[in-house]
């Protein structure tokens, strides 16, 4: 079976559900509180892990109980832990979420543990970027990171996919590297500066990064309007699912789960994307990050509907 490697972070999610976040000055009660497992990094990792991918994950956790249950958690899933690394004096990564009553969420996430994740711990697991078939990045750890495991898997022939979040400006040394990109409309806006209200535009901003940054394969996720797919400037909508959202909080981590782990399957890049765009679905019906990642059967029978 062809393998996976996904680089990333590893938080601890405080999630509140509220009517709507409370404004400036305002203190709210909220109907439900819960400590989930989250962070991009993970997120993918697991969802890869349920959908049907053969995983292993590169991050870091805090010398903490929160952090050991959480890698605990991995290896019940079947994901390869060996390159987790447990960091002395740091907590782990925290993100504090509020999800509202429309299902739209409001993150901030305190880093912790996972800004431990530099060139020297990576060296650690250089194995894991350069023999595997498909490297999945975020930008939730170091920069400088992912810019050197981004080099070592190009000269090795690892597949290198670059889900660029939450947006940032990146830096050409890290695209360059990048065969797939998989950005929302606000993080390809962020790298291109084409605003993304329409096809055209959608069209415009992976031209753009096709041009620019030599990068092949360009997916804009699209939220209700699906994903625009863009193979070496030949662009296409792929519309989703409708779904009632509950909380959209890991959608777009589920997506990317979910695609790699299809198109290490050999699927065909349509069918990959459906199959992503069918586990984000239902995903969103649920509360949660990793608590709303969908199983492959359920994600099967999704496909069919
Ligand atoms: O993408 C969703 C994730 O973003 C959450 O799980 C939270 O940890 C933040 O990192
Ligand atoms: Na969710």
């Amino acid at each position: 079976m062809a393998k996976l490697t996904v680089l990333g972070s590893i938080n601890v999610d405080h999630l509140m559900q509220v009517a709507a976040a409370p404004k400036a000055g305002q203190t709210l009660t909220a109907k439900n509180y819960q400590v989930v497992a989250g962070g991009k990094g993970a997120n993918q990792a697991v969802a890869a892990a349920k959908l049907g991918a053969e995983v292993a994950m590169i991050g870091c956790i805090g010398s903490d109980a929160i952090g050991t249950q959480m890698k605990a958690e991995f290896t019940q899933v079947g994901i390869d832990t060996s390159g987790i690394t447990a960091v002395a004096g740091e907590a782990t990564g925290l993100a504090m979420i509020y999800v509202e009553d429309s299902g739209e969420n409001r993150i901030g996430i305190w880093p912790g543990a996972n800004g431990a994740l530099s060139e020297e711990v990576l060296v650690h697991h250089r194995d894991q970027v350069t023999a595997t078939d498909l490297l999945l990045m975020q930008l939730e750890t170091p920069i400088e990171t992912l810019v050197t495991a981004a080099a070592l898997a190009k000269q090795a022939g690892t597949t290198v996919v670059l889900n660029p979040a939450p947006a940032q400006a990146l830096p050409k040394a890290l695209l360059q590297n990048v065969d797939i990109i998989t950005p929302n409309e606000t993080e390809a806006e962020q790298l291109t500066g084409v605003t993304i209200n329409n096809m055209d535009d959608a069209d415009r901003a992976a031209k753009a990064l096709h041009d620019q940054f030599g990068i092949e394969l360009v997916l804009i996720t699209l939220g209700k309007r699906g994903v625009w797919l863009s193979n070496q400037g030949q662009g296409k909508q792929i519309s989703g699912f409708s779904v009632n959202a509950v909380d959209t909080t890991a959608a777009g981590d589920t997506f990317n789960g979910g695609f790699v782990t299809a198109l290490l399957e050999g699927k065909s890049l349509s069918d990959a994307v459906r199959f992503g765009q069918a586990a984000a679905a239902l995903s969103v019906t649920r509360l949660g990050a990793q608590s709303s990642i969908p199983t492959r059967a359920e994600t099967l029978v999704m496909m069919e509907s």
